[in-house]
């Protein structure tokens, strides 16, 4: 094939990456726990059909393994916001650069997210679409990085509780890259700023 971009030609097994660090979610307790979250979604929503909100990007492996262990008629859409800042922080202020295609109005609706961190995404979104009457909102989300919000964000449904580290892996991602990793890591990056 022709065409080459930085990084393409090299990619080594995870385990010997010098970017990344140790593993803090493996693919074993992502699996466990998905099963878990499936499990309690399918009891909590019992004769409805929710509507499940990815989004984009970073959620996307989590709701695709996740919808696979809710046993209901669930819906998916996906949304994209873009959140002004730097690469490793996000400032608060999110724009909407794709909108859902379905009418939240008298839905069940659980937003699917990667990772709360400072939680001004999530409530960002969460004011959007609550302005849209949806019956419910619920967030559920993968990971939530402890210590980290001023307030206590509202999520009915939390994977991992982790320490304030940058991660990578299972849909997150450093500049786009390391979404297709099957375990969570640290990222160290290549100067040892994981800042
Ligand atoms: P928040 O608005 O500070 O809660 O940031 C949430 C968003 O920042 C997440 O949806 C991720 O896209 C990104 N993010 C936060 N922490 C990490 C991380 O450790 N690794 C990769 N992305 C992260
Ligand atoms: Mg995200």
């Amino acid at each position: 094939m022709s065409g080459t971009l930085a990084g393409a030609s090299s990619f080594p097994h995870p385990d010997d990456d010098p970017v990344l660090g140790d593993i803090v979610v493996s693919q074993e307790a992502l699996e466990r726990r998905l099963a878990e979250l499936g499990a309690q979604i399918t009891a909590d929503y019992a004769g409805r059909a929710p509507l499940l909100v990815c989004v984009l990007k970073g959620a996307v492996l989590f709701m695709a393994d996740l919808a696979r262990h809710i046993r209901l008629p669930v819906e998916l859409d996906f949304m994209a916001v873009s959140s002004y800042g730097t690469a490793t922080k996000t400032s608060g202020v999110v724009r909407i650069v794709k909108d859902l295609d379905i009418d939240l109005g008298g839905r069940d609706v659980i937003v699917v997210e990667d990772i709360v961190d400072s939680g001004l995404t999530l409530n960002y979104l969460l004011k959007n679409l609550a302005a849209r009457n949806p019956a419910s909102l619920a967030v559920c989300a993968l990971l939530l990085k402890e210590g980290q919000q001023k307030v206590e964000p509202d999520l009915a449904y939390v994977g991992f509780r982790i320490a304030n580290t940058f991660i990578v892996g299972y849909g997150l991602d450093v500049a786009e890259r390391y979404r297709n990793l099957r375990d969570i890591r640290t990222y160290i990056g290549s100067d040892g700023d994981d800042s």
